[in-house]
């Protein structure tokens, strides 16, 4: 299915909510549909056009994968509550790292680890559960597009790979938002009074953290990327990137830990400037501030002993690194 895109300058904000609102209500008719939020803005976007459209009828669900940051889910489903949205978070941890296991190569760990489980196993049981026929999701131009290249498989991208979804799991999907990169999607966020905590936040990928540990998903090196993640997102939230995070490797390096010999971990730094992530530059990070995330990275997190920064630009580089 070929997707045509609606170019920032060519968006008439208003008119689009309206028709994007008119094709959820027409394609749902009068049964329920259910909705998969993450709380970045694409997901965010969708869920109020989604409610705009059903009210009630469509149920909102954040899948808890194990891989998210600190508090995220309770976090994001405190913001929609502000907003009278009622998300309702599904613990879905132990189906995600029991699919991860043993899985190395990166595109097996988009696929069976991440896609499989969210589509088949736990969206499939939520939409049977309750009566729904459709599913509705944040996927941009910029997804397909990279997975059309055959850059790489964006979690969320099932039609263009020849999926028919009602036939492999049971529902429809729609995806209001797959003519819109992310400035326009920013655009239609303010436009539905999302607030700026949600429709200025950091691009974050589908397979969440899974797409920052190089290796096998465990939930120990989770544990381990996570706090980095805090780390650097602590320290890098005032400047202006387009997006920015912590990487874990998977070989070790010789350090040094009370005098001793230590094989630790290594974590890799990034941080680009961008417009649509098409395209995408390392900042020109301060190097007392690349210094002092290098101090806290290896003084709160015993086991890294080593920090590099990326300086390579995308392409060749990518703005994640599975
Ligand atoms: P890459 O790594 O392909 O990332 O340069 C481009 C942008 O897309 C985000 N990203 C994803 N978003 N599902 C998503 O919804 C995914 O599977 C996925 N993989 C990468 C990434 O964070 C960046 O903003």
């Amino acid at each position: 299915m070929k997707v045509r895109e609606i170019r920032m300058q060519d968006l008439k904000v208003d008119a689009f909510i309206d028709e994007q609102v008119a094709a959820i209500r027409q394609a749902v008719g009068d049964g329920l549909a259910v909705n998969a939020l993450s709380g970045g803005v694409d997901s965010s976007v969708v869920t109020l056009l989604g409610h705009r459209a059903l009210a009630d009828r469509l149920k909102t669900y954040f899948i808890d994968n194990g891989l998210m940051r600190e508090d995220e889910p309770q976090l994001i489903a405190d913001i929609f509550a502000r907003m009278e949205v009622k998300v309702e978070i599904i613990n879905a941890r132990k189906q995600f790292f029991a699919a991860l296991k043993g899985v190395e190569d990166p595109e097996i760990k988009r696929d069976k680890g991440i896609t499989q489980v969210f589509y088949k196993d736990v969206f499939a049981k939520l939409v049977k559960s309750c009566g729904a026929k459709v599913l509705l999701q944040g996927t941009n131009y910029t997804d397909v597009e990279e997975t059309v290249a055959g850059i790489k498989r964006q979690h969320n991208i099932l039609a263009q790979l020849g999926i028919d979804t009602e036939k492999a799991y049971g529902y429809k999907v729609i995806e209001p938002i797959i003519e819109l990169r992310k400035p326009a999607i920013r655009c239609v966020a303010k436009a539905l009074g999302l607030p700026e905590e949600i429709y200025s936040r950091p691009p974050f990928p589908g397979p969440a953290l899974a797409a920052r540990v190089i290796g096998e998903v465990t939930e120990e090196r989770v544990a381990l990327i996570r706090a980095a993640t805090a780390i650097v997102e602590a320290e890098l939230q005032d400047c202006v990137a387009f997006q920015y995070m912590a990487i874990l490797h998977e070989d070790k390096v010789t350090g040094i830990r009370d005098g001793k010999r230590r094989f630790g971990h290594q974590i890799e730094l990034r941080c680009w400037d961008s417009d649509d992530a098409v395209t995408a530059a390392p900042t020109s990070l301060p190097f007392e501030l690349l210094r002092k995330i290098a101090d806290r990275l290896t003084t709160e997190l015993p086991g890294v002993v080593s920090v590099t920064y990326n300086i390579a630009a995308k392409p060749p580089s990518c703005i994640e690194a599975v």
